[in-house]
């Protein structure tokens, strides 16, 4: 086994302290190291030093870390992107905090993602001996882990492929034009393990290099329900949901951070295998696809990225 998870997202905010307060009381991560400009939060059924970084300085994606099982799946994946021709470095222990050495990807789509073997071990809240379901001092949507990214790009087809050749990732769903053009992506959603999917894109004129969201795991509808409460009382700009989508079946609401960085609390969704049928969407039934109960989008979902 090679990727196990999306580990951290490392994005731009425009000022710190706004979102620090954002991503702690309201999202309910929880602060692990401040350096100033800097910012590491992790979520508290994480284990591993930090999941979510903050920057200062604009708004958009930074870099997306994919954490591996071994050290030696560092240099099986340095050589499967070799051979797929994509550029890449390889990066020292300590040059992202308490993370260890791994290889850094360009992606076709210019992101940085980078693939590494081992992070500080902090442990959950609730420990790893007879835990509790869930710690008793929660705050806000008390979000556990995140859970995936959608990506923009150009032209998709070659990352979404990079995704299957050099991560082994498989072919969850895919949003076509129409049933005579199957093989042309218009967004994709790929999965390593068992989510529906470790990551998505989305393709549009402009969008190399983009976010288009990252998402936080919550368990089920309830506590969508419960997010969007909190969200109304911090007043976050919510684009749509609380609802849920067709294309993956996950409970959802797409929000925004103070930032602008577009946000997903994300919930339930189907069990995904390994040799499923790749599901097909057409784009006429794309706002069906995204927001199942009213089938509507806003002008907003395929524009913003940051
Ligand atoms: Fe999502």
């Amino acid at each position: 086994m090679g990727v196990i998870r999306l580990g951290y997202v490392h994005i731009r905010v425009t000022d710190i302290e706004e979102a620090k307060r954002h991503y702690t009381q309201t999202v309910g991560f929880r602060l692990v190291k401040d350096d100033g400009k800097t910012v590491y939060l992790k979520g508290w059924d994480e284990w591993d030093h930090h999941s979510v970084v903050l920057e200062e300085g604009g708004v958009g994606v930074i870099k997306l870390g994919y954490k591996v099982n071994r050290a030696e799946d560092i240099e099986d994946i340095e050589r499967k992107s070799q051979t797929f021709g994509v550029t890449t470095e390889r990066m020292s222990k300590g040059e992202n905090t308490d993370t260890s050495d791994g290889l850094r990807i360009i992606l076709p789509t210019s992101h940085v993602v980078e693939v590494y073997h081992d992070m500080t071990l902090l442990g959950s809240d609730v420990g790893a001996i007879n835990p509790d379901v869930f710690p008793r001092d929660l705050i806000g949507i008390g979000a556990p882990r995140i859970d995936h990214a959608l990506l923009g790009g150009d032209n998709i087809a070659t990352t979404e492929k990079f995704f299957t050749e050099v991560f082994d990732f498989y072919q969850v769903e895919r949003l076509v034009p129409d049933l005579d053009h199957m093989d042309t992506p218009l967004a994709s959603w790929l999965a390593g393990g068992n989510r529906g999917h470790d990551v998505a894109l989305i393709q549009g004129d402009g969008y190399d290099g983009k976010l288009h969201h990252f998402a936080f795991h919550l368990q089920d509808w309830n506590d969508i329900l419960h997010a969007g409460q909190i969200m109304a009382m911090d007043d976050v700009p919510i684009e749509l949901g609380p609802s849920q989508h067709g294309i993956t079946r996950g409970r959802t609401i797409y929000y925004f951070d103070p930032a602008g960085n577009r946000n997903e609390v994300f919930a339930d969704g189907y069990v995904a295998q390994r040799d499923r049928p790749t599901t097909i969407w057409t784009a006429d039934k794309l706002a069906k696809g995204i927001d199942y109960v009213t089938r509507n989008l806003s002008e907003t979902f395929a524009t913003a990225l940051t």
